[in-house]
């Protein structure tokens, strides 16, 4: 995969027209504040440098910031190639276990809606549970093997699952000491710099949200990120799961990217899917 060379220059002259009255970013990292203090201040944050955007609108990504991004969004969807992977998402969900129960059995309602509650965390475990650990565990309570997370078939499951709660707002829950320890962590590494060019992962959702790489990607804001995943993206060919877009980010700005269900992408799909909160689930998305 392509690194992003020279992103300091590109940034600069980018970031030239950019938060000149909202709040400094950087405070949005703060460890003390807690959950729900972080979420309204990324709300008041991203409100005051693109007050014309609505919350609900981040559910697009980058589209939302750019007239003909947006068009060509709209257009590319009516065709997502993501929607052949929630097939086969169906089919993979509807097949039966060898003791004959199927991945519905393992949820309320039948999975549907319980997307909006993913991840969460669990005391008794004293880890977060992701919508990916959620499948596997379900798989080896039926006496399954558990599946590659960097897997097709995974991807497919996701994808599946989420689209039984589009349309409903992400409802994750940090509530108790363990989950806002967990929260924390997630937030500590997404505010951490990393790699040769000493960027964190809000250097570019949050301050730089909006603006544009030398080639001309545009940046997504942490908010409503997390409600389009899995997304189809055009560069791989194919849906990929938050995780997975974590891990490109990371080899992208040229460090080893964790392994994906690590107890740190755990807690950082924690942190990121909070952000989301309130803002309507819409799975697959589809990336440029
Ligand atoms: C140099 C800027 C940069 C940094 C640093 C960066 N990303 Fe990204 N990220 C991008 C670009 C560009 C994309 C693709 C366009 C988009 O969707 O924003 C992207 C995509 C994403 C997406 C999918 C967004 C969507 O709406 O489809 C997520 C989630 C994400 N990054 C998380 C992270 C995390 C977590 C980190 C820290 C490990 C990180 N990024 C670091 C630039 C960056």
């Amino acid at each position: 995969m392509k690194r992003w060379l020279g992103i300091g220059v590109a940034m600069g002259l980018a970031a030239l027209g950019g938060a000149a009255q909202a709040a400094n970013w950087q405070d949005l990292g703060n460890p003390k504040v807690g959950p729900q203090q972080t979420l309204k201040q990324f709300h008041d944050y991203f409100k005051s440098r693109f007050p014309s955007i609505p919350l609900q609108k981040y559910a697009d990504g980058p589209y939302i910031f750019n007239k003909d991004l947006m068009q060509q969004y709209q257009e590319a969807v009516q065709f997502n190639p993501g929607e052949i992977t929630l097939e086969e998402g169906k089919k993979l969900w509807d097949a039966p276990f060898r003791n004959g129960k199927t991945y519905a059995s393992c949820y309320p309602d039948g999975g549907k809606g319980v997307a909006t509650r993913y991840p969460y965390y669990d005391p008794k475990l004293q880890t977060v549970v992701t919508l990916g650990g959620s499948l596997n565990a379900c798989r080896e309570h039926n006496g399954e093997r558990p599946l590659q997370y960097a897997g097709a078939k995974m991807a497919a499951l996701q994808t599946y699952l989420a689209s039984l709660s589009n349309g409903l707002p992400v409802d994750v829950k940090v509530q108790g000491p363990g989950a806002i320890h967990a929260f924390e962590q997630g937030k500590a590494f997404y505010f951490m710099k990393r790699g040769p060019h000493g960027f964190s992962c809000a250097a570019c959702h949050v301050a730089q949200a909006g603006m544009s790489l030398h080639n001309h990607q545009t940046i997504s804001a942490t908010l409503g990120e997390a409600a389009h995943f899995p997304a189809y993206g055009v560069g791989g060919s194919a849906v990929k799961t938050l995780q997975k877009q974590f891990a490109d980010c990371e080899t992208k700005l040229g460090v080893k990217p964790h392994p994906l269900e690590s107890t740190d992408y755990r807690d950082l799909e924690y942190f990121v899917t909070y952000l989301s909160n309130g803002i309507r689930i819409n799975a697959p998305g589809y990336q440029p």
